[in-house]
């Protein structure tokens, strides 16, 4: 029987799209969370953010008013990565190996030998980042969506030393949050984004041919029954965090062209234009 009784503190770092809603879920679990930042504007927009969605939730009637300030307060927010010991830690930072895999060994060192080190990441080698600490096998990938307190899926993905209790913990510990999760092996991209690759790609190539705009475009797929278009979907991921995916899958498909990366993503990155966290992407949001 796998317990996650002893899971009392969540460390998450990186407080930017995905870190600052994986927070929000899980002092909304009842976990006392720390959020860890390097950039102390990100620490704020977090801080800011996840009190207006606890409003929201008050205010529809999912969370009890005197629930609010409990929650808001079993955050803390740090810019000290000493401060993220925890009994498991979910890294969110930028989607970049070298930098995850430098996190990760400080992270080992901050650490108990019992603390779970999981990865937020969407496309790169668990096995890889696991081999920065001095315990892989306490290493998995847990991988929410965005927004992560809407999203229900999360992918558990083991590394090759990933111990099966680690993976069942992570598992247990994503239904204690409200979640679905499923087992998914270290491959480039698991499941879901090695799929939403083409929804992404072909619909660049459609709007590159002219065929339609990306408002249509969007339009089209949504009344066709997708949740949200690829283009307003890109600029809720943000156009660098997209890029960078799509390269990390190219790359590990040894070049395939059905992951290049389109013109279109690399322009947009090269001019700012990330989507909605700088305001503006594929639309204007300012
Ligand atoms: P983001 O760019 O919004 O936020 C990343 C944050 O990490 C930034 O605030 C940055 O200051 C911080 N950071 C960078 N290096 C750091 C370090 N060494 N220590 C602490 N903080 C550091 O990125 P986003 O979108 O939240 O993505 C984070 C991770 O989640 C990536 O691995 C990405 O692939 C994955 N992911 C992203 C999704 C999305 O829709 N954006 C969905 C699911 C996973």
């Amino acid at each position: 029987m796998i317990t996650t009784d002893h899971i009392k503190v969540i460390a998450v770092c990186g407080a930017g799209t995905m870190g600052a809603g994986i927070a929000q879920v899980a002092a909304m679990s009842g976990f006392r969370t720390i959020l860890f930042d390097v950039q102390p504007a990100i620490l704020d927009k977090a801080r800011q953010q996840i009190m207006q969605q606890l409003d929201t939730a008050v205010a529809k009637g999912k969370l009890a008013a005197a629930e609010k300030d409990a929650v808001f307060q079993r955050i803390q927010f740090t810019e000290d990565v000493n401060s993220c010991k925890a009994d498991v830690v979910i890294e969110a930072i930028v989607e970049k190996l070298a930098v995850k895999t430098a996190l990760f060994n400080q992270l080992a060192t901050i650490n108990s030998e019992e603390t779970i080190l999981a990865s937020n990441t969407s496309s790169l080698s668990v096995t890889a980042i696991a081999a920065a600490t001095t315990h892989p096998e306490r290493v998995a990938g847990m991988h929410f969506f965005n927004p992560a307190p809407v999203m229900k899926l999360v992918e558990i993905v083991s590394g090759e030393q990933t111990l099966p209790v680690v993976a069942q913990q992570l598992y247990q510990l994503a239904v204690r949050m409200g979640k679905t999760a499923v087992m998914a092996k270290d491959t480039p991209g698991f499941i879901v984004n090695r799929v939403a690759r083409h929804y992404y790609l072909e619909a660049m190539e459609i709007a590159e041919d002219g065929v339609a705009d990306y408002r249509t475009i969007d339009r089209l797929l949504e009344s066709a029954g997708f949740r949200m278009g690829p283009f307003a979907l890109m600029d809720l991921i943000g156009n660098d965090v997209n890029l960078a995916v799509t390269r990390s899958l190219y790359d590990a498909y040894g070049g395939a062209p059905r992951f290049a990366p389109n013109r279109l993503q690399i322009e947009k990155v090269e001019q700012g234009q990330l989507g909605k966290k700088s305001g503006k992407g594929f639309y204007n949001y300012l």
